[in-house]
């Protein structure tokens, strides 16, 4: 008899099969067969099953692609074979010797070429063609143990195809951003008013080492597997084995791509080397030069190891990405929120396969420390930085003009300020200086703010220029007759698109609406908290330090930056206005209580759980009546403390008599 159990355990097993192909299908082989709502469906329904039937779900359950619970620690975990680096060689003589060298131990031998993929070295071991472990390279002894992390990434398989691999095996490669995903991250960064990050490897290193595995799994790392260890390797040929694991859904170099090629001789190793140093800015991730390895295992074996890297592979790094060319003009750009960033105005230059005209000379301190001066010929350089940066001075053609970092705003006039402390320089006329105010308005109107369709960086200055806009706040008077007016450009499409998604804006909830004003440090997740915490922007202009700092993830920084926003005239008359307008201006109900077990208490919760994330236990706080603070103090009820709670926090709340209790004790009092 089939009893409802097995059904559903057959079910689980074919859904995981067939999800597992169309991931492969989508991320690796970009041949996708069913649409994204047909995944969805089908993800939807083994959720469903593996909720009813707890005992059944996997580990590498195509659903825990989207992360699971933070992980506390990442243990130190030994290799099994070591991480080594490789000898690195910049020349067609450094090659040639090392050929040579091959040629003389062992005779002829094939020699196979790739790129060198510039991410973050990653060990995988598979048993039972399952995923068991992911491993940072670390000291190439140990190495941390990041599997939670790894079962995110897409391109990595969690349940292998076919059946011909090894019972046990190691898959290593390096995780990365493409060069698009990259800067989509960054965009997003932009939009929030955080800082961008500088390059894609240090920006892949810091995800891969992030304690939440939800995060690293919308960051969208990517992969390229590049060795196979193991007992019991399918072939004794390096190439024909990453043949193998492209079978089993791991993404390997595409040698139709030209990304691995082999060659007999230093004539093709040139040949694959000359290729790549002009096309390897063509392609969707960064590379810093290409391995040559021999291909044969058993070869390997007999040219064996150096201390630090096999003498059977070497790396040839490209030239840095490096140009000379002629500081023109300093010009300095004001943001947003008023700072003054210099910008070199050089004269075009191509590098790294695009001409440069612009680099990023971040502050003062930065154009005193190379020295500057126009016509000086400096050295540009393009690592994985989004924007070039200028390195150095060429000493014997300099400029004779000194640059001098402007004392007013470029823009408006104003005095800058730098405040103790601060990289930069402030333009303080906030309300009057052009850029701020339309650079407020093009925040106001993002995506993740109001959402304005139709309204973008262009529309806005022509707004402002056309002086129908001043604040955020005008954007509700605004007519239709009025954009007609402008001529050029708009229409009555346009013009009725624009009121549209400007009455549609009303609607945007409280948090949004609080992200789009525009604080100084409230971005995206603080507007959240905030309008979670407070309820209502009358709560928020009302609230004091401490209140604030009772939040959670709220620190001094958010507190004051907030206080003081509300503390300008300007600023609370633009926030009334809106209100008029009609903009929601209260946080939306949340759910019911379950309970009021909790009513009065203030809990802060630190360290690191086993049968809660820490979030989930925030959650049941709130959920039973009870609030949650982000630091301990005399008001703190209690302190619920995890596994690795810092001796600070308990040095803390001894002094100040809050009981520190654990998870269990805290189970109880809710049950
Ligand atoms: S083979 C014994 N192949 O470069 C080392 N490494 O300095 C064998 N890397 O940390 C490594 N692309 O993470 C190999 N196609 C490739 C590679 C590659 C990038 C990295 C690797 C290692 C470093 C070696």
């Amino acid at each position: 008899m089939t009893t409802e159990k097995e059904i559903a355990k057959a079910r689980i097993v074919a859904l995981t099969l067939e999800l597992e192909e169309h991931n492969h299908r989508y991320y690796v082989l970009n041949a996708p067969i069913i649409s994204d709502q047909q995944f969805d469906h089908l993800l939807k329904e083994l959720e469903g099953l593996e909720h009813a039937f707890p005992e059944f779900a996997s580990p590498n359950s195509p659903t825990q692609r989207v992360g699971g619970d933070i992980t506390k620690e990442f243990p130190q975990v030994k290799h099994e074979y070591p991480m080594l680096s490789l000898g690195n060689s910049y020349s067609r003589e450094e090659v040639i010797a090392f050929v040579e060298r091959v040629k003389k131990e062992i005779g002829d031998t094939t020699f196979v070429t790739e790129l060198k993929y510039d991410g973050v070295a990653i060990s995988l071991v598979y048993e039972n063609g399952e995923l068991v472990r992911g491993v940072t390279r670390g000291d190439g002894e140990k190495g941390e143990d990041i599997t939670a992390n790894v079962r995110t990434v897409r391109t990595i398989p969690l349940k292998l195809k076919g059946s011909d691999w090894p019972r046990r095996f190691e898959m290593r490669g390096e995780i990365f951003f493409t060069h698009v995903q990259f800067e989509k991250l960054n965009a997003e960064r932009a939009n929030e008013g955080a800082e961008l990050y500088a390059n894609p490897r240090n920006t892949a290193a810091g995800t891969l080492k992030n304690q939440d595995p939800k995060l690293v799994a919308k960051r969208g790392l990517d992969s390229f597997l590049y060795a196979m260890y193991g007992e019991e390797l399918p072939t004794r040929s390096h190439s024909a084995n990453l043949r193998k694991a492209s079978m089993w859904g791991f993404k390997v170099p595409d040698p139709s791509r030209g990304f691995i090629a082999s060659a007999t001789d230093v004539d093709g190793i040139m040949r694959f080397i000359e290729r790549w140093d002009t096309e390897r800015h063509t392609i969707e991730l960064a590379t810093d030069g290409i391995v040559i390895k021999v291909d044969n295992l058993d070869v390997q074996a007999e040219l064996g190891f150096t201390a630090k890297s096999p003498r059977w592979a070497i790396a040839y790094k490209f030239q840095a990405e490096q140009a000379i060319t002629r500081l023109n003009g300093v010009s300095y750009q004001v943001g947003r929120t008023g700072a003054v960033t210099p910008v070199a105005d050089l004269e075009p230059v191509l590098l790294a396969g695009t001409t440069v005209k612009r680099a990023s000379l971040h502050n003062a301190d930065q154009i005193a420390k190379l020295g500057l001066r126009i016509g000086d010929h400096v050295h540009v350089e393009k690592g994985g930085e989004i924007i070039p940066k200028i390195t150095g001075v060429d000493p014997n053609r300099r400029g004779d003009l000194e640059v001098v970092f402007p004392e007013a705003c470029p823009e408006c006039g104003t005095a800058l300020a730098r405040e103790e402390g601060e990289a930069q320089h402030y333009c303080p006329n906030e309300h009057h200086c052009p850029p701020q105010i339309t650079g407020r308005i093009e925040h106001f109107v993002g995506r993740k703010m109001m959402a304005i369709d139709g309204l973008g960086g262009e529309t806005v200055a022509e707004l402002y220029e056309a002086r129908l806009v001043n604040d955020i706040a005008d954007l509700y008077m605004l007519t239709k007759e009025q954009l007609l007016g402008l001529g050029k450009g708009w229409g009555e499409r346009s013009a009725a698109q624009v009121i549209a998604g400007i009455e549609a804006s009303k609607q945007v909830p409280f948090e949004q609406v609080l992200f789009a004003i525009g604080i100084r440090h409230v971005g995206e997740t603080v507007a959240k908290k905030l309008a979670r915490g407070i309820g209502s922007m009358d709560a928020l202009m009302t609230a004091t330090r401490e209140q604030l700092l009772g939040l959670d993830e709220v620190g001094a920084v958010i507190a004051d930056s907030v206080i003081g926003f509300f503390a300008v005239p300007g600023n609370r008359e633009v926030v009334e206005r809106l209100r008029a307008a009609g903009l929601r201006m209260e946080a939306e109900a949340q759910a019911p209580p379950l309970s009021a077990k909790l009513s009065g208490l203030t809990f802060v919760v630190s360290g690191v759980f086993r049968n809660f994330s820490r979030d989930g236990i925030k959650e049941t706080i709130e959920m039973n009546g009870g609030k949650v603070g982000g630091s301990i103090s005399k008001k703190t009820s209690y302190v619920v403390a995890g596994a690795d709670m810092g001796p600070a926090k308990r040095t803390k709340a001894d002094e100040l008599g809050v009981p520190v209790i654990d998870e269990d004790a805290f189970a109880a009092m809710i049950a």
